[in-house]
């Protein structure tokens, strides 16, 4: 039964979109567990480039069917605009993909709490994408959260919209000094989306765990990074679900014993977006050198990501929270220009030297990375699709890379398309030890 969970071993942004959509040719369904539609999932099929926000990538494999689980916070409209755009490109949804009655949906105030509450928090900000990701999941915890099977039973559903909003509306109104919500139109808004999505509910832990004993492959399609997992990121600055392989047990309703491995995806270097902590960061030239060679620009909200070199501390943190057997590393072409690349192996904060990722965030804030240099390879390593065809330096960065972070690399992705990586091993066999 081999189920695989793929997660971002970084701040996100990793590369997992081309990731899972090579890994999705063998799968028999492709699930999302938690997040929403914060995500940008970029995959590139030919001339055209795909960016899917909520809908698991797999949907872009024809026959693949496609699960929203309920861990995930759903934005009907959001849902509704992405199935059209996938539709009008010739990709069929109906009966592939199916929504967890369970999710928790995004309601209006919840973008309107989030843009309004970072707007409060000033130089504290988190850099959300202001989707109403964070206040969504806040009332999921608050047991007061409108799910996805709700909306097919308006009363109930009218119930809890008219006691949610005398909370949100008087917080909106009093704290935020902004506007209030009508109950009619919002419920009005709702229903409609209820019609248009209602064939995509059902209970999908029955679905998964069907498949499961009928032997079929799913993969479960982590979105944002282990270092934005609400328990296990650099807090406060994080997402608020979870992001690690934790996340796909509860946010599925598929036991761990169900799941048969854990892989990572792992960018070449750093990128961050949004505040907090990046020991690595380059605010020099070779910082924008990153930025502009490897595109780092948010697939969701367009915003620059911050970029840095590679940090082992990192990825060996998230190697050892994930269980991971395999790592995926991508983006490599990014260093094919550079002179020399640094690969930071510690930190050092008031004299004392960290090897493994410290928990507070002072430290995090504040330390200073130590780097291991290597010489970079200056040429092209785009569209490499053996081993033996990298360049002897790219060979010899990615074996320090992987012997920092104790894990075995099964793919190297050399650019966006999909014929373009080379496969080591095969992830749905990967068992065993790590070094
Ligand atoms: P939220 O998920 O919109 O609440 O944002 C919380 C933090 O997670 C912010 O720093 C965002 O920039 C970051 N974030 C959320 N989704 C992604 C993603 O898909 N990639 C990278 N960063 C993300």
């Amino acid at each position: 039964m081999p189920a695989l969970v793929v997660i971002g071993t970084q701040w996100g942004d990793e590369g997992k979109g081309k990731i899972v959509d090579l890994l999705s040719e063998r799968a028999d369904g492709v699930v999302r567990y938690q997040g929403g539609h914060n995500a940008g999932h970029t995959v590139v099929l030919g001339q055209e480039t795909f960016i899917l926000h909520l809908i698991p990538s797999g949907i872009l494999h024809p026959g693949k069917r496609c699960v929203i689980g309920n861990g995930v916070v759903v934005d009907p409209a959001a849902l509704i605009e992405e199935a059209g755009h996938l539709e009008k490109r010739g990709i069929p949804i109906r009966g592939r993909l199916h929504v967890s009655s369970n999710a928790h949906l995004i309601m209006p105030y919840h973008k309107a709490i989030d843009k309004e509450s970072e707007r409060l928090k000033g130089a504290r900000r988190i850099g959300t994408t202001g989707r109403g990701i964070g206040p969504a999941y806040v009332d999921k915890m608050a047991r007061i959260g409108i799910r996805v099977g709700d909306l097919l039973e308006p009363d109930l559903f009218r119930e809890k919209l008219t006691a949610n909003l005398i909370e949100m509306n008087f917080l909106l109104e009093q704290t935020y000094k902004t506007e209030r919500f009508d109950l009619e139109k919002v419920y009005r808004e709702y229903m409609g989306y209820a019609n248009e999505i209602r064939d995509y509910i059902v209970d999908t832990t029955v679905l998964l765990n069907q498949w499961i004993d009928e032997g079929k492959r799913i993969l479960f399609e982590g979105a944002q990074g282990t270092h934005l997992d609400v328990d296990h990121g650099t807090y406060p600055y994080v997402t608020s679900s979870s992001a690690t392989a934790g996340g796909a047990c509860t946010g599925t309703g598929v036991g761990p014993t169900r799941i048969s491995a854990v892989v990572g995806v792992v960018k070449a270097y750093t990128t961050r977006v949004g505040s907090g902590p990046f020991p690595t960061e380059l605010k020099d030239d070779t910082g924008v050198q990153l930025q502009e060679r490897g595109h780092e620009f948010g697939a969701t909200t367009g915003r620059a990501r911050r970029c840095g070199w590679f940090d082992a501390l990192l990825v060996r943190y998230a190697v050892r929270i994930n269980g991971l057997i395999g790592v995926a590393v991508t983006k490599l072409d990014v260093l094919d220009a550079c002179q020399e690349i640094n690969l930071c192996v510690g930190y050092r904060f008031r004299g004392k030297t960290f090897h493994d990722m410290p928990s507070s965030l002072t430290v995090q804030e504040s330390c200073e990375p130590i780097y291991e240099t290597v010489e970079g390879w200056q040429c092209s390593t785009i569209g490499i699709q053996r081993y033996e065809q990298l360049p002897v330096r790219a060979k010899d960065y990615l074996s320090r890379l992987e012997e920092r972070i104790g894990c075995r690399i099964f793919l190297i992705s050399t650019g966006t398309k999909r014929e373009e990586a080379i496969l080591l091993d095969d992830p749905y066999s990967l068992q065993g030890q790590n070094r």
